[in-house]
């Protein structure tokens, strides 16, 4: 039993006689309803009204679209089983409408001939009916059903090939969708000629657009590779011991997939870089989820916004959900209930409940402004602490930089450079060299370690400038956190000859 038709049981048996789905899929609920029907009701079928169609099967002599007159239809004659209201929730404002589903309720609900079922994708529940109304969220498609409209949309290409080894990655990335979005996404796959390997790729593009639509989520792109990182050893092979965790093989034999992962640390120190590595090296769409937008207003309250916002990243698994300078948005004041407060809490509550194949990726510069609840085991997996590289990881990412401005890092005097930068922040590397190169260009030279020097000597990095506070960030992480950099291991001073 689907867990949409859980609830309807749960309803029916309930003698709940309105009841509200928020759901796109119209036709997917219908069909389920067809299906159950008789089994909730026996002799009983499925009715629908819109305001286009009226009543169906349609009311002998009377035009029902206007839907105060369904109702009193319905109230009238009531009909034996469900009754799908497409698009009512439209009308709620209407005095007449609200007071006919309102006698729907009084009158249905003592010997329940039929039950009412509004469906829309608007958020529900409409204020005024909140008591009356049983909410029922409608699953989305699983995999399986992906996978038969897959081969049901195959059929009409005849020539056209899906390449059966990407059809499991291809049925999860396709979750969330719903049928009809898989319908257009496998004709556009299958009638434009692409290659197996761009397939997935047209998939995944997909979930983007799905986010887009969302407002306040959106896709980043996560080509970023771990060679692209240096340093923070720890947090990579964390990661890499846990590739090929997202997937539905993964999840059937029963491997336990992350959750999630905080990371926190001085800025510049690479924490957003290295959430997108993770992503990355995983091959899991990644999706940041802006905060300020939840509370802005713009898409209702920050509480409604927010759980959108989850339900819509659920509907996009498997993904990682990124949740960036996260206490700029969700750290508390103690004392009162604000929406921040509120939404930390339904965050805390969701971290344990979510679905698995959604990782969510946190990362906080000042995390002592976070509720100490954010770190108790069991939420995140792992709470990373990214310091000021150490002497190995400046060389690493100095590297990175010079061959990422186009410089020979051999051409330049290493060694020199990274006793030049302790106390820097990977970003504050990343400047001086690129400032570096536009100043050996403007001199017609080719950049070399002395244009290097010169940058550092006039630069403070911030660990000096806030000495204070990243020094109160290293205290409380030392305690709390896992290092995200192995510790250099110093080679063992040389025996003095006797
Ligand atoms: N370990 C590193 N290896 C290579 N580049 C680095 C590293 N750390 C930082 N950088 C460079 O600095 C830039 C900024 O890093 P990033 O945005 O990940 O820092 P952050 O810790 O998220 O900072 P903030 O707290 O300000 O958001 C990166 O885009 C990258 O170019
Ligand atoms: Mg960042």
């Amino acid at each position: 039993m689907s867990r949409f038709e859980e609830q309807i049981s749960h309803a029916v048996r309930g003698r709940h006689p309105l009841i509200y789905v928020q759901s796109q899929e119209e036709d997917r609920v219908l069909d389920v309803l067809r299906q159950i029907a008789p089994k909730y009701f026996p002799g009983g079928a499925v009715s629908t009204w819109s305001c286009v169609r009226g009543l169906e099967p349609a009311a002998e002599g009377a035009d029902t679209r206007d839907p105060a007159l369904a109702l009193h239809w319905l109230l009238a004659r009531p009909r034996r089983g469900f009754c799908v209201m497409r698009d009512l929730s439209a009308f709620l404002n209407e005095p007449r409408v609200l007071r006919g589903l309102r006698e729907a309720y009084f009158a249905f609900s003592r010997d329940y001939p039929t039950a009412l079922v509004l469906v829309s994708p608007q958020a529900p529940p409409p204020k005024a009916l909140e008591k009356e109304m049983l909410v029922v969220e409608m699953d989305a498609p699983t995999p399986e059903e992906a996978v038969a409209r897959m081969k049901e949309v195959e059929k009409l290409y005849p020539s056209a090939r899906f390449p059966e080894n990407l059809r499991e990655q291809a049925a999860l990335a396709l979750r969330g969708m719903s049928l009809k979005e898989v319908d257009h996404v496998m004709h556009r796959v299958l009638s434009g000629g692409a290659t197996s390997d761009t397939m997935l790729n047209e998939i995944f593009a997909e979930k983007a657009v799905l986010a887009k639509k969302s407002g306040f989520l959106e896709m980043v792109p996560t080509s970023f590779d771990t060679a692209a990182v240096g340093g923070l050893e720890n947090v990579k092979s964390w990661a890499s011991q846990r590739k090929d965790l997202f997937t539905l093989s993964a999840m059937k034999s029963g491997l336990p997939v992350p959750k999630g992962v905080l990371v926190m640390g001085v800025s510049g120190c690479g924490k957003s870089m290295v959430v997108k590595a993770i992503a990355g090296l995983w091959r899991v769409p990644m999706f940041r989820l802006d905060m300020s937008l939840i509370f802005s207003g713009l898409y209702g309250s920050p509480e409604a916004a927010f759980h959108d916002a989850l339900r819509t990243i659920e509907t996009l698994a498997p993904a990682v959900l990124w949740i960036d300078e996260m206490e700029a948005s969700l750290s508390t004041p103690k004392e009162a209930a604000t929406p921040q407060s509120m939404i930390f809490a339904a965050f805390l509550t969701w971290m344990q409940e979510k679905p698995p194949l959604i990782f969510v990726a946190a990362t906080a510069n000042r995390i002592e402004m976070l509720p100490a609840e954010i770190v108790r085991k069991g939420r995140f997996d792992q709470v990373f602490f990214c310091d000021l590289p150490n002497e190995d990881e400046r060389a690493q990412i100095f590297d990175i930089h010079l061959r990422r401005q186009g410089s020979d890092p051999a051409g330049f005097e290493m060694k020199s450079l990274v006793i030049s930068t302790e106390g820097w922040s990977g970003a504050e590397i990343e400047q001086a060299v690129i400032a570096a190169r536009l100043e050996a260009r403007q001199a017609g030279r080719a950049m070399a370690t002395g244009d290097i020097w010169r940058q550092t000597n006039s630069m403070v990095p911030l660990s000096r400038t806030m000495a204070e506070q990243v020094k109160a960030i290293r205290e409380w992480a030392f305690k709390r956190a896992t290092r995200a950099s192995k510790p250099v291991v110093k080679p063992p001073e040389p025996k003095e000859q006797v």
